[in-house]
């Protein structure tokens, strides 16, 4: 049995668990030897320099890039060799750095996009007028306005992306990270472009998403809103995990301080 198709066994909550995971391109050393235990119900902070490997890291766990050296697992479940397509089914979910929203959709459309693609008359189908197709549309936007509700942005479900500004394009964007429910949530700079108020918005709704079933990872610049949400944080330097801790633990080790949140407070 592939490991997509030993899903139901996997029954939540389900850590997240990479051992001695190293990463290169063309003898470039991006990530080395990382080991870290992503713990469900836990809101958890990836910090560091710009380059230190944190987005590629993301990609190593949905699948985007294959690790050389290093195991990582959900559950019991070993993820080698599941390409990404069969991560997102066992419910690995992501944001990406920049707001990727398709301005020609409502901000519902861009959400429900991600459970079209689960869903079983398939992506194209969702979009074409079959009765199939219309009754999964009916379904997910109703799931799709619920992700919205949940992050309190319901009321601009039928609005263009182009309408918005940015710190709700970003919640939307995350509500169409969490329409299909996920058990492992990988949001990368969601506080980037926003300004103080909207990542004090952004702030409340990621407290909001901590569940005991949830492994939430949050890579973020903004020091403030990790160290006010995350119940842990790993600090990456140039590839290597430089401290682990509670924030703090974080704010008080001096090795961090010196490469990277010295540079915060200046
Ligand atoms: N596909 C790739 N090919 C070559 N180098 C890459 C690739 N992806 C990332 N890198 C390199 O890995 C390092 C870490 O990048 P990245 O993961 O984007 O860092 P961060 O997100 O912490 O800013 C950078 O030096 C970057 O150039
Ligand atoms: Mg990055």
């Amino acid at each position: 049995m592939n490991a997509v198709a030993a899903m139901p066994a996997l029954k939540p909550p389900a850590p997240l668990a990479v051992q001695e995971l190293s990463l290169s391109f063309g003898g470039i050393h991006v990530l080395q030897k990382i080991s870290v235990l992503f713990k469900p119900g836990e809101i958890t902070g990836l910090i560091g320099p710009n380059g230190a490997g944190k987005t590629s890291f993301f990609n190593c766990l949905t699948g985007l890039y294959s690790p050389q050296v290093g195991s990582i697992r959900l559950g019991e479940l070993a993820l080698e060799g599941v390409p990404p397509t069969g991560r997102a089914a066992l419910g690995f979910s992501r944001s990406f750095q920049h707001v990727a929203l398709c301005p020609e959709l409502s901000v519902v459309e861009n959400v429900a996009i991600g459970l079209h693609r689960q869903s079983r008359a398939g992506w194209l189908e969702a979009f074409l007028p079959l009765a199939q197709g219309r009754a999964e549309r009916a379904a997910n936007r109703e799931l799709a306005v619920a992700a919205l509700a949940r992050l309190g942005i319901a009321q601009v479900a039928d609005e263009s992306p182009s309408q918005l500004p940015p710190g709700v394009l970003r919640l939307a964007e995350i509500a169409r990270a969490i329409a299909g429910q996920p058990r492992v949530l990988l949001l990368d700079e969601p506080a980037a472009g926003l300004n103080s108020v909207e990542t004090h918005d952004l702030s409340n709704a990621l407290k909001k998403l901590r569940s005991p079933e949830l492994v939430l990872v949050v890579v973020e610049h903004d020091m403030d809103l990790i160290m006010e949400v995350c119940d842990s944080i790993h600090v990456l330097n140039v590839g290597t995990l430089l401290a682990s801790g509670t924030p703090a633990q974080i704010r008080g080790n001096a090795e961090v301080v010196r490469v990277y949140l010295g540079d915060e407070d200046e």
